[in-house]
């Protein structure tokens, strides 16, 4: 206690904390577990000199970086000072041997920050989040995040590059597979839930990460399709469709926020203070830290804003880019700008006070080092498994089914067919972090074992993913003519989505639609296997298949979810979270789309207007019919809630899970809006023959308001509709 009061005084009589630190490291304030963290963060910041404090704000790389897009060299020499690595390592005891230097070699022992792109697991890879979107149930994407914690913080990574909730609505752009589809309230809600699962209550449990919201924002509004390229955000469009994920985000407690590419109207993402600051930090009031995209900070030159490194590092920081990823922009000259007086000492102390922040939270100060224990107790463990089994299984979505061909109940001789078939590595997805595709059951193993004693399999691949060589069909068409039904497996190679995997086409390549036609000329009927990391164009696929399955990247539980799918052990339940368009000319297409000046003209003279699968579109083995919409009131003053209520009726034969969608409609406002808008939505399970009541209270501020381009929000007066399928009820909101 007196060592403590001592040090208080040092610091108080303005000496250099140096000459304190070595010796008194454990008895200093900021080393005290029992002490709030804010009196923490004040003093150690108040013992670190410029350069310490520039070094927290850096970040390098350390192991084997398995982002193409990004490869960087391997930073042989970390400095014991670095604020933090991205971590591309899976062996808690490296991570320990990095971080002992920094508590021991370092002046003041600062432990490191290990990040990670954990995007849909860790080693329990499960599927990518377009698919978790399917499945419409937050709660077990918070658990399937909470497995990623787990793996992730027990393997040595603290932090994790996720979730992504940019919204998006171009299917060219191979990131929508990152995100959660094209809706902005569905983005909230997987946004919140992934959040909640990868901090828990208490990111200092051992058990849990830091979230990162990316990319912000407006990314995901890419031109074109383009990675990487312009985009073209009004402010009303900021604020109604890219934003409202991130509020959602910023509010359930995640700890970081990543800077995005993309230039937002003039003004990049990564060096834009009005949303970095001004909403961002001014607004919401968020107390964690930005970290830049990788190497968004120097290509600021790039587009055009900044002349130099140094000029970039100035605009990016000022903005309100605590972090540089990879840029080696903050550390080569903030130091320098803050002694020019470029940069304010405020402004970087407070950075730094972020940083530290995050630190403080996550538990690092007091416990450094990562547990290491065996492998079978911290990944792959049964548990998670089934987690993500269950979101794999649930993601699936039936998009047609002829005749009810499916479930597979009356055939004895299946042909399985197709690239996919057999191939585990493309089921991972993008970004599978320490996943495996020794890890996954392919299409044609979970078969195998779903219908062993039932049914007779054979196999043959018919093709490759691409190219032109059709030696195989013949092989494919024999398998097809010598079975009752084809279950005909294609789709899309792991890297033709995700981060700069743009396409120009929804159509899979002309040798998977051919092989299809091939198979069509044997008569048998032909269930349609689709693993992808974007809606696909299916105008020539859907009229020759009977029935068409939708798998996403469903990660290591690969096809066994699908085989209980098509025996009919499982009763599908996904519903799509992103537009199936009739062709790629239909992009932009979403479902909630302002309203036309003229809704009966402008179609399409070549093909037909509508998509072909639109947003939350998928099919059940069971039926279900919707009753009547009823409100408690129909007429509300403002400040006043209500409750609208359907019921739905399970009328097939077995149980099924359905989602109810609740959409509103403001039909006429001061600006136009959103022919309809998602304001809720839940997932039942629903027995046969029984009904079920869905309710949805409406919050009229929240759910029938809107917001301008400067984020006011705004309740008018008048009509709105409460929509449900084909069912419409009209409420009035009283002046
Ligand atoms: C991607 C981010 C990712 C980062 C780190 C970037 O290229 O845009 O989403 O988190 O790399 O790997």
């Amino acid at each position: 206690m007196k060592k403590r009061l001592f040090v208080y005084g040092l610091c108080l009589l303005g000496l250099p904390s140096g000459l304190l630190a070595k010796g008194d490291k454990e008895t200093l304030l900021y080393k005290d577990a029992k002490v709030p963290i804010e009196k923490r963060i004040d003093d150690l910041l108040s013992r670190m000199t410029l350069e310490e404090k520039v070094s927290q704000l850096n970040q390098y790389t350390l192991g084997r970086n398995n982002n193409a897009n990004n490869v960087g060299d391997e930073v042989k020499n970390v400095p014991a000072e670095i604020g933090s690595l991205i971590y591309f390592n899976s062996d808690p005891a490296l991570r320990n041997q990095v971080q002992h230097k920094a508590m021991e070699e370092s002046r003041l022992g600062i432990p490191i920050l290990f990040a990670h792109d954990v995007i849909h697991g860790f080693r329990t890879v499960y599927p990518i989040s377009l698919g978790q979107a399917c499945s419409w149930n937050p709660k077990l994407v918070e658990q399937a995040c909470a497995v990623a914690a787990q793996e992730s913080r027990m393997s040595g990574i603290d932090w994790t590059f996720s979730p992504m909730i940019d919204v998006a609505r171009d299917g060219r752009w191979g990131r929508v597979a990152e995100g959660y589809g094209e809706d902005p309230y569905a983005n909230a809600v997987f946004g919140v839930a992934s959040v909640k699962g990868y901090q828990g209550e208490n990111m200092a449990d051992g058990k849990h990460v830091a979230a990162c919201l990316k990319h912000f924002v407006g990314y995901g509004a890419s031109e074109g399709g383009r990675d990487y390229v312009y985009t073209e955000v009004s402010p009303q469009t900021l604020w109604d469709t890219y934003l409202p994920p991130y509020e959602a985000g910023v509010k359930a407690g995640a700890a970081t926020l990543m800077s995005s590419f993309n230039d937002l109207s003039g003004v990049p993402g990564s060096a834009n203070h009005y949303t970095l600051t001004e909403i961002l930090k001014q607004r919401w009031k968020h107390d964690g830290f930005v970290v830049s995209d990788w190497g968004a900070i120097e290509q600021l030159r790039s587009q055009g804003v900044a002349a130099s490194k140094k000029e970039a590092a100035m605009k990016s920081f000022t903005a309100g880019v605590e972090m540089d990823m990879m840029n080696n922009c903050y550390n080569k000259y903030l130091a320098e700008l803050v002694s020019e007086g470029k940069v304010s000492k405020t402004s970087l102390n407070d950075a730094v006070k972020r940083v530290l922040r995050v630190k403080f939270r996550l538990g690092l100060f007091d416990q450094p080092y990562t547990p290491v224990i065996a492998d079978k107790d911290r990944i792959l463990k049964s548990e998670s498994v089934a987690v993500a089994k269950k979101l794999a299984e649930e993601s699936i979505v039936l998009l047609k089914n002829g005749n009810n061909i499916l479930p597979l109940t009356r055939f004895s001789r299946i042909a399985v067919v197709g690239p996919m078939a057999k191939n585990k590595e493309h089921l991972l997805g993008s970004w599978s972090a320490h996943g495996r595709p020794e890890d996954v059951t392919s299409i044609y193993d979970g078969l195998e074992s779903e219908f062993k004693g039932k049914a007779k399999l054979s196999y043959a691949k018919g093709c490759d993913f691409d190219g032109a060589d059709n030696a195989g069909f013949a092989e494919a068409a024999t398998a097809a003519k010598e079975a009752d039904v084809v279950v005909i497996c294609l789709g899309e190679k792991r890297g033709w989505s995700g981060e700069n995997a743009s396409r120009s086409t929804l159509a899979l390549p002309q040798i998977q639609e051919d092989l299809v036609q091939e198979i069509k000329k044997q008569g048998k009927p032909i269930i349609l296997v689709l693993s992808s990391g974007r809606p696909l164009e299916l105008n020539r696929l859907e009229p020759v298949s009977d029935a068409i399955l939708e798998i996403w990247q469903p990660g290591i539980a690969g096809g066994i979810p699908l085989a209980g799918v098509i025996s009919g052990k499982i009763n599908p339940s996904g519903k799509l979270a992103m537009t199936f368009p009739y062709s790629t000319g239909q992009i932009p297409i979403y479902y909630n789309a302002r309203q036309s000046a003229r809704p009966h003209q402008g179609k399409y003279k070549d093909i037909q207007t509508t998509p072909l699968y639109e947003f939350a579109y998928g099919l059940s083995y069971t039926t279900y019919q919707y009753g009547d919409l009823k409100a408690s009131a129909t007429a509300v003053k403002r400040g006043q809630k209500l409750t609208v209520e359907i019921p739905v009726t399970n009328t097939g034969a077995r149980d099924g899970a359905e989602t109810v969608h609740w959409f509103i409609s403001d039909p006429t406002c001061s600006i136009s809006r959103p022919v309809k808008e998602l304001k809720s939505f839940d997932k039942q399970l629903i027995k046969a023959g029984e009904t079920r009541v869905f309710r949805f209270e409406v919050d009229p501020e929240r759910d029938l308001s809107f917001t301008d381009g400067t984020g006011k929000r705004i309740l008018e007066s008048g009509d709105y509709y409460i929509i449900v399928k084909d069912k419409m009820l009209n409420i009035n909101i009283l002046d």
